[in-house]
Order: structure tokens, then sequence, then C-alpha cells
């Protein structure tokens, strides 16, 4: 173990690159910590303003401390910024950064030149949207070219997780598991996106296929969406196709996805509004027309109907003797005064028509 030299002008922790990785990290170390001894690293200006207004200390140099974690985005970015870490306090420096394969011992021997430092590689597993496997809440690979870097860094992240989430490989496989975990993972898109295209020949319903196959217990067929995207799967996977260079099942996916993508550019993606607002007005407008037709045939119809009969009986009694007309027009009229009051009553009750379309 390095003896580690702790001046009051150096941090304790400093944070390289302060995206979903760092950002996130910043505050969970700070959370067990606190925020005096920690620094994040930017270059992103509206990130380093965010991160200040909510008290944290950052900046866009790289101050002396005795640990760093590095999470930039890219490997170039990773050795650049490695390489102006200042070396005096023999600092740890953790790669939490995914990179291609090779990149620690280039950084080893990069930094062996200029000091004394104890290199840790642990690329993050961090999964976005799923909060049971984050930050330090996940099992991790580690490694290490020598023993007390080894020790040292496992120490460090002990102060925020359980080291039996700490699994320790040869560093030639600890770089390759998360690209290759990524890669596996696009392969499975990939496998869905070339499936659909498939079926589409054939004029089989992909969903439903999926859906039908899925119900085994061992089988999950993935979504095929717009195209494999996101910061880290396609990254990854050009990482571990150009790494083994004829990985066949690989550069295969990586070019079905590329036909998925040009297909789905094709197929001009129609805004919901544009159907559904038609739709809308088309439903409200036949509802008017409808309303209008259903007043006249359930309610009005009624009326009508029995003022027709009522006249008719009238001409009819006009036609009879003089004497008779005046008893046989008061039976008429009261007649007529009860059907309507039925028609009425019908119509209150609704028993013609149900609907709430209209009111007594
Ligand atoms: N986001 C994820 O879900 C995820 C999961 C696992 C692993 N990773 C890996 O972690 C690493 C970081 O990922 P991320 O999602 O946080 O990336 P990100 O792009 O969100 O953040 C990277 C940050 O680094 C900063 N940066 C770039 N160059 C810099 C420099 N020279 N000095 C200081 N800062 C610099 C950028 O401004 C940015 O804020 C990547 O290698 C990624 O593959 C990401």
């Amino acid at each position: 173990m390095s003896g580690v030299i702790t001046f009051d002008t150096a941090y304790d922790i400093v944070i390289i690159g302060l995206g979903e990785i760092g950002g996130g990290l910043l505050r969970k170390i700070a959370s067990v910590d606190g925020k005096d001894r920690l620094f994040g690293v930017d270059v992103n200006n509206k990130i380093l303003a965010q991160y200040q207004a909510e008290g944290f200390n950052v900046g866009n140099t790289i101050p002396r401390a005795n640990h760093y974690i590095i999470a930039v985005y890219s490997t170039s970015q990773v050795i650049e910024v490695a390489k102006k870490i200042p070396l005096d306090l023999v600092p740890l420096i953790s790669i939490e950064s995914t990179d291609e394969p090779g990149t620690m011992k280039e950084l080893y021997d990069t930094l062996s030149r200029l000091g004394d430092f104890d290199l840790f590689c642990f690329p993050h597993r961090f999964n976005p949207k799923d909060q049971e496997h984050q930050y330090f809440n996940l099992d991790r690979v580690a490694s290490a070219f020598i023993r007390r870097s080894a020790v040292r860094g496992i120490k460090f992240y002990q102060r925020y997780m359980d080291v039996s989430l700490i699994h320790v490989f040869p560093i030639e496989i600890v770089e390759l598991c998360k690209p290759i975990e990524n890669t596996y993972r696009f392969m499975e898109i990939a496998f869905a996106e070339e499936l659909k295209m498939r079926c589409a020949e054939k004029k089989i319903d992909f969903e439903t296929l999926r859906k039908a196959m899925n119900t085994k217990w061992n089988i999950n067929i993935m979504e095929a969406r717009d195209g494999i995207g996101g910061k880290c799967l396609p990254k990854d996977t050009n990482i571990i196709s150009n790494y083994f260079g004829n990985f066949n099942l690989v550069n295969t996916a990586i070019t079905s996805d590329g036909e998925y993508k040009g297909l789905r550019r094709k197929i001009p993606k129609i805004n919901k509004l544009v159907i559904v607002i038609p739709m809308l007005l088309f439903a409200g407008l036949a509802f008017y027309v409808l309303s209008n037709r259903i007043f006249v045939t359930f309610y009005l119809n009624k009326y009508i109907k029995t003022f027709d009969q009522f006249s008719q009986e009238i001409r009819q009694i006009e036609e009879k003797p003089k004497a008779q007309r005046l008893e046989l027009m008061y039976d008429s009229m009261y007649k007529y005064s009860k059907q309507m009051d039925k028609v009425k009553e019908d119509i209150r009750v609704k028993k013609n028509f149900s609907g709430l379309l209209f009111k007594d």
C-alpha cells in the first residue's frame, strides 16, 4: 500500500467528467463524505454552473488529490485527462469509463514514465432506468496491474459499496467485460430487428410472433423500435468489432441494424395527431348530424303521428251530421289529449330512446 500524503490544499477525491456517470457519482460520494473535500472536473461550462449552484466544488482544471475517478465518455478523453493528473500525492486513479481493450496498459506505461500512482480498472455497469443497479448497488468487475493498486482500489470503494459486490479478474478480462456485455445486448436487439424485417417480407406480424415466443420462460425476444441508439450500445459494439476484427456475428449485427435503420428512415413517421384530430372532427360531425335524426325519429315523429291521426279524425267528423259533430269532436279531442300525454310520458321515461342526448 502506498503512503498517501494529504496536504491541506489537496482534495480527497476528484471526479473527472460530470456526465451521467460522473455527475451521479459526485452526488453519491457527497452524500457519504460531504462536499468539502470533493471536486468535480468537466469541460462543459453549463454542467459546471449547475453543480456549482448546488454547492459542489467544480472547475475545468484538475487539482491535486489522493483519489481520482475518471468518468469521461471516450477512450481518447480518458487518455487525455489521465495525462493531466498531478502524481505528486501518489494518487489512486480509478477508470470507470468504458475503454478500448489495451487502454489500461497504455495508460499504465505512459503514467509510469511520469511518476508513481495506483491504477484501478473499475468499468461501470450503471443501468439508467433501473434503480436496483446503479452506482454502488450492483456487482462490478475490477482489476489492477499490481496487488498494491488492487487492494487500494477495493479499500477506497468499500467506503461506498459492499465489498462482496466487487469481483477481481485479470485486467484484460475486466477491460473486455463491459463492451462485450453491451455488444451482447446489441446483438439481441439486432436479432429482433432482423426478424422483424424478414417477417415483414413474409407478411407475418412480428409483434404477435414476439408475444407468442416470449410466453416461453427462457425466451426474451427484444423489441425492435427505431434502430439501436443511445450513448453506449453502438460505441461499445464498435469497440468489440474493431478489437476482434473477424467477430462475424457482431459485424453482421451492425450491418443488420444499419439496414433496419435505413428502412425505418424510408417509412414516413406519422404524427398521431394527424390521424386523431380528423377522426375526432369526423366523429363530432357524425354526432351532430345523427343527433338531429335521432331526435326526429324517436321524439318528434311520435308527436307528428298522433297529431296526424287527430287531424284525420277531425276531417272525418266534419263530414258527419251536424248534431253528432260536437260530441264526436269532444271524444276525439279527449282521445288526442290522452295520446299526447302517453307520448310525453314515454319520452319522459325514455322508453323509445334511452340515450342521454335529450333531457326532459
Ligand atoms: N451512461 C450510462 O448508462 C453508462 C453505463 C455504463 C458505462 N458508461 C460509460 O461511462 C462513461 C461515461 O458515460 P456518461 O454516460 O457519463 O457520459 P457523458 O457523455 O454523459 O459524460 C461525459 C462527461 O465528460 C465530460 N468531458 C469530456 N471530455 C472531458 C475532458 N477532457 N475533461 C473533463 N471532462 C470531460 C463531458 O463534458 C461530459 O460531461 C462512458 O465511457 C460510458 O460508456 C455509461
